[in-house]
């Protein structure tokens, strides 16, 4: 295997900070791939790429299409697929079919699902079984609505201890590797240190041995919601905006397409 493995990450601990952006798409796993150390395909894609509210309505057959698109155009990143809501949470066993079911189906090097404690029992199941897992703890967006809400997490005391207990658990079940999404900065450091596995920040502060944002946030794409924690790289809207008018503009006039474009013109 030449890409980068999960082996390979689990290692970074303690080195250079791990690069993480989400993709959904060939053309831009392609131009994320040399730059990134995992690929993720994130089922934040029901929102971004479907315009979904929630992450709550993804498939398995949407993240398994989405997640073969991205390993085939990329080569070097380690590429990790989202479970959707749904699709693991039942039992190891379901989790395992599933899991199985988008390695197999997209050839991505490891699996994401959101939980802590109450997943350690799956994870330790799916690793002793060849499947490499990445946790998600913190805010998990699958839960919104148990939750009451998208808000940061860890602010009073009990809630802190719960996502430290969270991150020990899915570290000694096994997993590679964690995202923790939302959640102060004190605590964020705190795991980060007391846990073996590298943790990949987002809305996790810079004390995480990795961060990973949506790519389409970063390139200002997707504006609908904008957290706190996003920082915009680019503002490719205006650009879009402005080459598509450009183009219904010269539609209209039939400056477009002129005679370099045309097939069969008499040479002049
Ligand atoms: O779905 C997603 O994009 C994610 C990342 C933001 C961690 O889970
Ligand atoms: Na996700």
């Amino acid at each position: 295997i030449k890409r980068v493995t999960t082996r390979d990450i689990r290692a970074r601990k303690g080195a250079e900070p791990i690069v993480v952006l989400t993709a959904y798409t060939a053309p831009i796993a392609r131009l994320l791939d040399p730059h990134c150390d995992i690929l993720l395909v994130g089922d934040s894609l029901g929102m971004v790429v479907y315009g979904m509210e929630t992450t709550l309505g993804v498939t398995l057959d949407m993240m398994i299409n989405h997640g073969r698109a991205v390993v085939r155009s990329s080569t070097h990143a380690c590429v990790v697929v989202d479970m959707p809501f749904g699709s693991y949470q039942e039992s190891p066993e379901q989790a395992f079919r599933n899991c199985a079911r988008v390695m197999a189906e997209t050839g991505c090097a490891a699996v994401k699902l959101e939980g802590g404690r109450e997943m350690a029992a799956t994870i330790r199941f799916l690793v002793d079984r060849g499947i490499p897992v990445m946790a998600h703890v913190g805010l998990k967006p699958q839960a919104v609505h148990a939750a009451g809400g998208f808000r940061a997490q860890g602010r009073v005391d009990a809630e802190a201890e719960a996502i430290r207990a969270d991150a020990r658990a899915i570290d000694a079940a096994g997993a590679f590797s964690v995202v923790v999404e939302g959640t102060v900065e004190p605590v964020a450091r705190a795991l980060s240190a007391e846990i073996a596995i590298p943790t990949i920040g987002i809305g996790a502060s810079a004390a995480c041995d990795g961060q990973v944002l949506v790519i389409d946030d970063v390139l200002g794409l997707f504006a609908d919601f904008t957290p706190k924690f996003v920082k915009r790289y680019a503002d490719l809207r205006p650009i879009i905006t402005a080459a598509v008018e450009s183009y219904a503009a010269e539609v209209k006039t039939r400056a477009f397409p002129g005679p370099e474009h045309c097939f069969g013109l008499p040479k002049t």
